[in-house]
C-alpha cells in the first residue's frame, strides 16, 4: 500500500541478438542465459517473453559480412531486417525495437563512417537514416539510434517522414556515455573498435550538464523517448532527465551489470533475484520509466511467482 515505486513486467525490454542462418540458437559466453538467434529461432523466442508479459524487444544484428561503410546495417535481406519481419508476423502485437548504429557492420568496429582515421560525423548521418528506414519498412515500431552522432534524430525523423513512415518512433540514445560496462555486449556484438575508441562520440563519465546538452538536442530534433546508458552507475543522471523532461526515459541496464550480478550469484556471493530486483527498482527511483535489461526473462518468472504466493 505504501510502496512508491513498482516494479512491472510491463516496464522491461528484453535485448535479443539476430544472427544469419536458420535453426540457430547458441549461448552468449559472456552474457550467460542470452542467445544469437537465427530469424527462425528469434521469431519463438519472441512469443515465448510475450507470453511472460514482456511487452518489447530490443534487436541488435551480427551480419555475414562486415565492410568500411556498414552496408549490412541497410540492407533489405540484413540479419535485423529479416529477423523484424519474422518476428512480426509470429506475433504481431510485440513492441520491436531496433538498434540503430554501424559498429556491427563495419570492418573497423566504430559506429561511423572512418576518413582519415577518424569518425566523421556528417557523412555518417545518411547512413543511419537509411537503416532506420530499412527497419522501419520491416516493420520495426521504435527505431534506436545507439551511435550518438550528431545530428542523427533529425536526420532519421525526416527520412523516415518523407517515406510515410511518420508514426514510427525514435528512442534515442541521448544520454550515453564512453562506459566499460559494454564489454560483454561488445563480445558478444563482436564490435570492439579496431583502433582508438568511442570517447570523441560518447560521453565522459565526469560529465552530467554535457549529458543534459545531448538530451536537450535529441528533444529538439524530434526524439520521442529518451534513453540513458549505463543505468546503475548513472542513477543521478536519470533523475535529472526524469525532472526536466516529460518524454518517457528509458534506461539501459547493460552488459558489465549484468555480467557483475550474474557472475556474484553463479559464485554464490549475491542472492541473484533479491539483488536484480533491488537494482531494477533503484533504477526505476530514480525516474526511468522502461528498462532494458538482460535479466528480463528471469524477472518476469520471479515477479509472477512473487505474485502467486
Ligand atoms: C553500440 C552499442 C553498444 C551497446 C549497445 N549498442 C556498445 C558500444 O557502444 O560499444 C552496449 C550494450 C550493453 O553493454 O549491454 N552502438
Amino acid at each position: 500500500m505504501f510502496l512508491e515505486t513498482g516494479l512491472h513486467v510491463s516496464d522491461l525490454v528484453y535485448p535479443l541478438f539476430a544472427v544469419p542462418g536458420k535453426g540457430v540458437k547458441q549461448e552468449i559466453p559472456s552474457l550467460p542465459g542470452n542467445y544469437h538467434l537465427s530469424s527462425d529461432q528469434l521469431a519463438r523466442e519472441a512469443e515465448a517473453r510475450a507470453k511472460l508479459g514482456i511487452p518489447a524487444v530490443l534487436v541488435f544484428g551480427l551480419p555475414s559480412d562486415k565492410d568500411e561503410r556498414g552496408s549490412g546495417a541497410y540492407d533489405k535481406q540484413g540479419v535485423v531486417q529479416s529477423a523484424v519481419r519474422e518476428m512480426k508476423q509470429a506475433v504481431p502485437e510485440l513492441v520491436v525495437i531496433t538498434d540503430v548504429c554501424l559498429c556491427q557492420y563495419t570492418d573497423h568496429g566504430h559506429c561511423g563512417v572512418v576518413v582519415d582515421g577518424s569518425v566523421d560525423n556528417d557523412k555518417t548521418l545518411e547512413l543511419l537514416a537509411r537503416t532506420a528506414l530499412s527497419h522501419a519498412k520491416a516493420g520495426a515500431d521504435i527505431v534506436a539510434p545507439s551511435d550518438m552522432m550528431d545530428g542523427r534524430v533529425a536526420a532519421i525523423r525526416g527520412e523516415l517522414d518523407a517515406n510515410g513512415f511518420q508514426e514510427a518512433i525514435i528512442m534515442s540514445y541521448a544520454a550515453k556515455y564512453a562506459s566499460a560496462f559494454y564489454g560483454p555486449f561488445r563480445e558478444a556484438a563482436e564490435s570492439t573498435p579496431s583502433f582508438g575508441d568511442r570517447c570523441s562520440y560518447q560521453l565522459d563519465p565526469a560529465n552530467v550538464r554535457q549529458a543534459m546538452l545531448e538530451v536537450e538536442q535529441d528533444v529538439r530534433e524530434g526524439a520521442d523517448m529518451i534513453l540513458i546508458k549505463p543505468a546503475l552507475a548513472y542513477l543521478d543522471v536519470i533523475h535529472r532527465v526524469r525532472e526536466r523532461y516529460d518524454l518517457p526515459v528509458a534506461a539501459y541496464n547493460v552488459s558489465g551489470e549484468y555480467a557483475m550480478v550474474k557472475a556474484a550469484s553463479r559464485m554464490g556471493w549475491l542472492d541473484e533475484s533479491a539483488c536484480v530486483r533491488e537494482l531494477l527498482t533503484a533504477i526505476k527511483r530514480a525516474g526511468a520509466d522502461i528498462i532494458i535489461t538482460y535479466h528480463a526473462k528471469e524477472v518476469a518468472g520471479w515477479l509472477r511467482s512473487s505474485r502467486e504466493t
